[in-house]
């Protein structure tokens, strides 16, 4: 084969491997179209610009209740709460990507994104309680963290990080890639930011980029705005 089909092929497997890719995109903070959103939803564009599908979803829009610790997933590994939790994690499951936004409170996620983690004990039951690999702890799937603070605190993304980290082992996705900006408090106050959007394009442009070796550490943008 010659160098140039050769050249070719490997343009044509990257371009469908690049379309076959669906980036799900979270956004749990209560405040549609505030700090974490924008940055996600520029991300997601990113992706798209990389070849990827890509679904938005706010949580806004989901009735996802608090865990109530009865433990009956430690048997079936299935939450018995009834409720939109079911649609949800299908689509977390499914995504080869996932790019999760949050804002600070309180030096941790806000309660809407805490809700869904909590409710991912089932996974964990399933994982360490019944031994069963889930289809997904398996694959190459990937998982991009945004969060905004109004505070220039650099210790909260600390505790962010290790709360989706944990979550991340359950849904059998790697963490790749934070995107951490302080000093953003008021609505809209991301839209003066110099370089947040672009960071968050860059790196969901990374995320959806198919044969990429996973980075040996996680890549982390902090910008903390002075
Ligand atoms: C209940 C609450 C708690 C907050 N706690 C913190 C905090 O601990 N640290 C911080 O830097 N900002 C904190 N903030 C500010 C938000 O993180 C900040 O405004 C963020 O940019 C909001 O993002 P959003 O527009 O995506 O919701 C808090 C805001 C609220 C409403």
């Amino acid at each position: 084969m010659s160098c140039k089909s050769l050249f070719l092929k490997k343009y044509i497997v990257l371009l469908s491997e690049k379309m076959g890719k669906t980036i799900l995109g979270i956004s749990t903070s209560p405040r549609r179209n505030g700090n974490s959103d924008l940055l996600l939803k520029k991300a997601l564009a990113g992706a798209e610009s990389d070849g990827a599908s890509i679904e938005y979803l706010s949580l806004n829009d989901y009735e996802i209740n608090p865990c109530i610790e009865c433990n009956s997933c430690y048997k079936t590994g299935k939450c018995v709460l009834k409720d939109d939790y079911p649609q949800v994690l299908e689509k977390l499951l499914n995504a080869d990507g996932l790019i999760f936004a949050t804002p600070v409170f309180f030096m941790s996620v806000c309660s809407q994104a805490k809700m869904l983690i909590d409710r991912g004990q089932c996974l964990w039951a399933e994982k360490y309680i019944l031994k069963k690999e889930n289809k997904s702890s398996t694959s190459n799937r990937r998982a991009m963290v945004i969060a905004t603070g109004g505070s220039r605190s650099i210790k909260q993304y600390e505790c962010i990080r290790w709360i989706f980290k944990t979550y991340f082992d359950c849904l059998g996705v790697k963490y790749v890639s934070g995107l951490f900006v302080g000093k953003v408090d008021e609505f809209g106050a991301i839209e003066k930011h110099p370089t947040a959007f672009k960071e968050a394009y860059r790196l969901g442009v990374m995320l959806s980029t198919p044969g990429t070796p996973l980075p040996e550490k996680p890549i982390e943008v902090e910008i903390i705005n002075t």
